[in-house]
């Protein structure tokens, strides 16, 4: 995944690009490292681990860091381990290139041999390495211009790739790129700021170009951006936009972690998923996406919704949705498994995909493969102008705002808003759904962000103190049964991603199959027990886990009676149909996840392993 950055312009590099580096954290940190460019030369520091730990480094050597030209890295490791002769960035054999890359060249192999027969020795196990030798090659043999040996060698690879190279004789000229993974390019005056992500320079330009696939820039200090094709050099007119990004958004302010400020955002981030769309008085739901595709969703003979991680769980309680609400049939698919098994699609199928970042990997190459067979795409993203969100036919954003902790929670109750909102108004325009449930559910949806805040009020002190009892624990299960099965399942991923505690999330009633063998007196067990749907059925599965001596922590409405007195913990929610619940069961679980990673000391905004944005498949 990795994050990188780069400036060029006339104040000094390294503040902007050590602070940006903090920013982009989220997408990876195995090691990190900067270089600053002086005339013919350069400072380069890399360290494994995380950029405070780099910017310690830097602050002991005492030398000054000087230079116009900088570029840094965040490493979320895909070739070579995470140490820091892997860091980034890497230096081609002539000490002359520098690069930082993030992405996969997957043919790195064969070059590297072709590489080796010619001379040339390498330090890291990385692709990256490869490809900053590569460039060099050409540009010798070749007697090439950087930009150009830059071109053919990236007509010459397979992979993903964002880049940028810069020469150490003429740091007043730097060359970015893209393939796959994400870049953006911040334009200020002649100023120019490059990033995955513009997070990273938004404090210094709002006016930003996302490069597109297959396309390169030549920055040159004090000059107009010069965009090119890589497959042909053909000059491209830049098309600049301005971002919409608040700065408070992506600012901790007075929460210890990004999770629990995004876990405590949510009733605002699902009313502002609302807002606009829901007019509660008229009882009208309005997308535009949608609008303007309706018959396409009105006679799609079926949906087939694509996602990964989190968002996929957001995908299985879409299905729900959907077929409860249009009777349309629904399967979801993981994006990793859909894109390479050669699915049946045609030109009446309506695929969805659901992403926070719009840059995963696999959702993105699923979404291209279903295109390239003439599917209609729609997309349900968080990241406005993110790649997935430029790629699909039509679309809905998410609205939830920065989401920075890698743990998603406001992106997938924002997800759930919009695909209740899209199951709704496609139930109503293929009379699937009456016209009185259809008034009460907006009613209903209107008060969810108020029931949301109140949720996180009276959970909050029940969920501490379970934390304290459980958080030593080895294992966990998490139960639900339909709509809330999906929820069970992201309760379990929430607690294992933060607390390294092992959980799983099964259908309740699929628990006797297996999982039960594990129970015993020291299993938390936590049910998702509201009171409407399956209620009786899994009041029965609750003292099927208490006959086996298993801890049960359940969550219910304000008003049960009835597993109160079953349970070993409980948690009250308040009471909303069945078809929304979702958007308040989810809740607890956030939190009883982040407080058990908070007693074990863990860091919860960036999880071991893990990365915000995976753009590696
Ligand atoms: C969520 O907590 C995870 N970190 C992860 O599963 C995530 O949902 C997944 O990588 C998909 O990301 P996306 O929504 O940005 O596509
Ligand atoms: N392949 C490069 C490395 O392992 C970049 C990794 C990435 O972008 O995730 O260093």
């Amino acid at each position: 995944m990795c994050g990188i950055i780069g400036y060029l312009g006339h104040k000094e590099a390294y503040p902007i690009i050590i602070n940006g580096l903090k920013k982009l954290e989220y997408r990876g940190y195995d090691s990190s490292g900067i270089a600053v460019f002086y005339k013919n030369g350069y400072n380069l520091y890399k360290t494994k681990g995380r950029v405070y730990e780099l910017e310690k480094k830097i602050s002991s050597c005492k030398k000054k860091i000087k230079g116009t030209t900088g570029i840094g890295h965040t490493r979320w490791a895909t070739h070579g381990i995470a140490d820091h002769i892997n860091a980034h960035p890497h230096v081609s054999n002539s000490n002359e290139l520098i690069i930082i890359h993030n992405g996969i060249i997957e043919n790195y192999y064969a070059i590297k041999i072709i590489l080796l027969k010619n001379g040339f020795t390498f330090k890291s196990q990385t692709d990256t390495e490869v490809l900053v030798n590569l460039i060099e090659y050409l540009k010798k043999e070749n007697k090439l211009s950087l930009e150009e040996a830059v071109r053919i060698s990236l007509n010459e690879i397979i992979g993903a790739y964002s880049i940028v190279v810069v020469e150490k004789s003429h740091p007043e000229t730097i060359i970015i790129a893209k393939l796959g993974s994400p870049l953006s390019l911040g334009i200020n005056n002649k100023e120019f700021f490059v990033a995955s992500d513009p997070i990273s320079f938004i404090n210094y330009t709002k006016s930003v170009l996302y490069l597109k696939d297959g396309e390169m820039a030549i920055l040159k200090k004090g000059k107009e951006l010069d965009l090119r094709k890589i497959i042909d050099n053909h000059r491209l007119n830049p098309i600049v936009k301005k971002l919409k990004i608040n700065l408070k958004e992506i600012e901790k302010g007075e929460y210890k972690y990004f999770m629990l400020k995004e876990i405590y955002e949510q009733p605002k981030t699902i009313l502002d998923t609302l807002r606009g769309r829901l007019l509660i008085p008229e009882k009208i739901i309005c997308i535009n996406g949608v609008e303007f595709n309706k018959d396409i969703f009105i006679h799609a003979k079926c949906i087939t919704i694509v996602a990964c991680g989190t968002s996929w769980h957001a995908g299985l309680i879409g299905e729900y949705l959907l077929e409860e609400l249009t009777r349309i049939p629904v399967e979801v698919e993981y994006a990793s498994e859909f894109r390479y098994r050669n699915p049946i699609l045609g030109k009446n199928d309506v695929i969805i995909v659901i992403s926070q970042s719009g840059e995963t990997a696999d959702t993105l190459a699923a979404l291209k493969l279903a295109k390239k067979k003439g599917a209609f795409v729609f997309g349900i993203c968080n990241v406005v102008g993110s790649s997935i969100a430029r790629n699909v036919d039509a679309g809905a954003y998410t609205h939830a705002g920065p989401e920075i902790g890698v743990a998603s929670t406001k992106a997938f109750t924002a997800q759930i808003t919009v695909l209740i909102l899209l199951s709704l108004i496609i139930g109503k325009n293929r009379s699937t759904i009456n016209n009185n449930r259809y008034k009460f559910l907006c009613k209903e949806l209107g008060l969810i962000p108020e029931k949301v805040d109140y949720t996180l009020k009276i959970v909050d002190s029940i969920i501490r103190k379970i934390s304290q009892i459980y958080y030593n624990v080895n294992n966990f299960l998490y139960l639900g049964r339909g709509i809330n099965f999906p929820v069970a399942l992201e309760g379990a991923l929430k607690l294992k991603e933060i607390s390294y505690i092992h959980a799983e999330g099964y259908p309740a009633a699929e628990m006797k199959h297996g999982p039960i063998a594990l129970v015993d007196e020291n299993m938390p067990v936590v049910f998702v027990a509201i009171k409407e749907g399956f209620y009786n059925k899994i009041v029965a599965n609750i003292q099927e886990i208490k006959a086996r001596k298993g801890k049960v922590i359940v969550i219910i409405n304000e008003d049960d009676t009835q597993v109160n007195m079953l349970a070993d913990h409980v948690i009250k929610i308040p009471s909303t149909p069945e078809i929304l619940s979702p958007l308040l069961t989810v809740i607890p679980l956030q939190l009883l996840a982040y407080q058990i990673a908070y007693i074990r000391g863990e860091n919860i905004d960036q999880p071991r392993n893990l990365a915000k944005s995976v753009t590696v498949e």
